[in-house]
């Protein structure tokens, strides 16, 4: 029996890793998604019906209960799933990241009271109950924050010195949880239990509401360390490596997403992170925009040899993936050269415009990264910015006092001509003017994009 739960293990491991790898390209990525899922499938059944200690007693009724929490949890989840709209995404990831922790914090609850007196086994139920009760608060903050149930940033007076008290009594508490390991009340780990909803909670309370997504990341590598954790104490290698896997593609996205956006990771994990307001200083813009007509911006494109199409938020707001695939399309019959320029922080979750534009098959080689684009907008006769505004906005490189300054952006300015569509002169989420409008060389082309290119495409189509 032994024996055979190993193998369940030992598939269960390889199609994690198989199918992590997998979705790193947007072909392979959902074949990917199913292999680790068919994994997980065979290490929970492996689990259930093959491991056995003295605290597994199979019985009908046990049996019962977890299959009827599975078939409700793959309910609740594949109903959700099925019905969540692209921009809401960082909402479910977050609960469901949510969810993983709570299932690491049960382990560490349920698993004390076996091992009082074995400190190896106890510092890993420590380790894993507390960082998993961590991101199971953190992570419901920030899904009420992103679904804007909590629509405010919530600072206490002196909320980092708080913060990091509260972390350093939780890491002294634990230390001496460990250490003592024998005589401990089994309702000291609901008192560690307790104090970490609490730290959950203070640290994820005081960042905005759309800076969430770094916050979530980082969560989502708690989680996957608090599995990890659960892996050693139980010796299971899916566990363990789905824990690690997810642990570190956490923590480098996390890392990635900063370097994007041009914060420290200290400052995230140390609450200044998203401290200042969104909409903090830069120097407001003025000087003269101009518009351009479906009819002559038709025309525009149409006798273009090069257009770069640069997909922002608004683009997957108003859901315009598919009718910016049709322009890319009809473009190219007519000899243009089509290719879309991808920032890592457009929109408001990480991949999103690679999600989006996959969603309406637009060919992966034709989503070219910024720093591989960049040195293209001098030979590119036309850039259409669809629905993004920061990430195109030149003050990140001149105005050292632009709360997006130093934020790495797509150089649009170096084109021959720059289209922008948005509905009017908003701001986007940094909350700031942008420069790039008042280029001589920036035609504003205003609307709903649906709207808007859905015009454009009929209005090239009689060309
Ligand atoms: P934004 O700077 O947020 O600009 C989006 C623009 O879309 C707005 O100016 C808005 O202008 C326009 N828009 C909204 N709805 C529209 C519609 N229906 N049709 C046409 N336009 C519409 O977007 P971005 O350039 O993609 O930059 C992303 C921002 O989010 C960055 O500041 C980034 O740091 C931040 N962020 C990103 C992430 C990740 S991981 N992606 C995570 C956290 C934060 P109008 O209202 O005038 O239409």
């Amino acid at each position: 029996m032994k024996g055979l739960l190993e193998i369940c293990y030992l598939i269960g491991s390889v199609t994690f890793i198989v199918g992590l790898k997998m979705m790193g390209n947007a072909k392979t990525a959902r074949k990917g998604n199913l292999i680790g899922a068919f994994g997980m499938t065979i290490a929970i059944l492996g689990t259930i019906f093959l491991f056995r200690t003295e605290h597994t007693t199979p019985s009908a009724f046990k049996l019962v209960l977890i299959f009827g929490a599975i078939a409700i949890g793959t309910a609740i989840g594949w109903l959700t799933a099925k019905k969540v709209e692209m921009t809401k995404m960082p909402e479910l990831v977050s609960m469901f990241n949510g969810m993983g922790g709570a299932c690491a914090a049960l382990i560490g609850l349920t698993e004390f009271q076996h091992n009082i007196g074995n400190p190896t086994a106890l510092s890993f139920i420590v380790a894993g109950m507390v960082i998993g009760t961590i991101s199971f608060s953190g992570s419901i903050i920030a899904y009420l924050k992103l679904s804007g149930k909590l629509d405010k940033p919530i600072r206490l007076p002196q909320y980092n010195m708080l913060n990091n008290i509260v972390l350093l009594a939780i890491v002294v508490f634990a230390v001496f949880v460990i250490i003592k390991s024998t005589g401990l009340p089994l309702a000291i780990i609901w008192v560690l239990f307790a104090v970490a909803i609490v730290y959950g909670v203070l640290f994820t309370i005081p960042i905005g509401g759309a800076d969430m997504p770094v916050v979530i990341s980082l969560l989502n590598s708690f989680t996957g360390l608090a599995a990890a954790f659960g892996g050693f104490l139980y010796d299971n290698k899916p566990m363990l490596t789905g824990g690690i896997l997810v642990g570190s593609a956490g923590t480098l996205l996390t890392l990635a997403m900063c370097k994007a956006m041009n914060r420290s990771l200290t400052s995230v994990i140390f609450g200044a992170f998203g401290g200042g307001s969104a909409a903090a200083s830069g120097d407001s813009v003025t000087g003269t925009i101009k518009d351009i007509q479906v009819s002559d911006l038709a025309v525009l494109l149409n006798y273009s040899k090069k257009v770069v199409i640069v997909p922002g938020y608004g683009l997957a707001v108003a859901q315009a993936q598919h009718v910016i695939h049709e322009l890319e399309k009809l473009l190219e019959e007519r000899g243009v050269e089509v290719k879309y320029a991808i920032h890592p922080v457009a929109g408001r979750m990480p991949g999103h415009m690679n999600v989006l534009l996959a969603e309406s098959n637009v060919e992966y080689e034709k989503l070219v990264e910024m720093e591989d684009i960049n040195p293209e907008f001098e030979q590119t006769d036309v850039v259409l910015v669809v629905g993004a505004n920061d990430v195109v906005n030149p003050a990140a490189k001149t105005d050292p006092s632009s709360p997006i300054y130093g934020m790495p952006i797509l150089e649009v300015d170096r084109a021959k001509h720059i289209i922008v569509n948005k509905r009017s002169m908003s701001a986007g989420y940094a909350g700031i003017d942008n420069l790039l409008f008042y280029d001589p060389k920036c035609s504003m082309f205003f609307g709903d994009a649906k709207k808007a290119l859905t015009e454009l495409v009929a209005e090239i189509k009689t060309l």
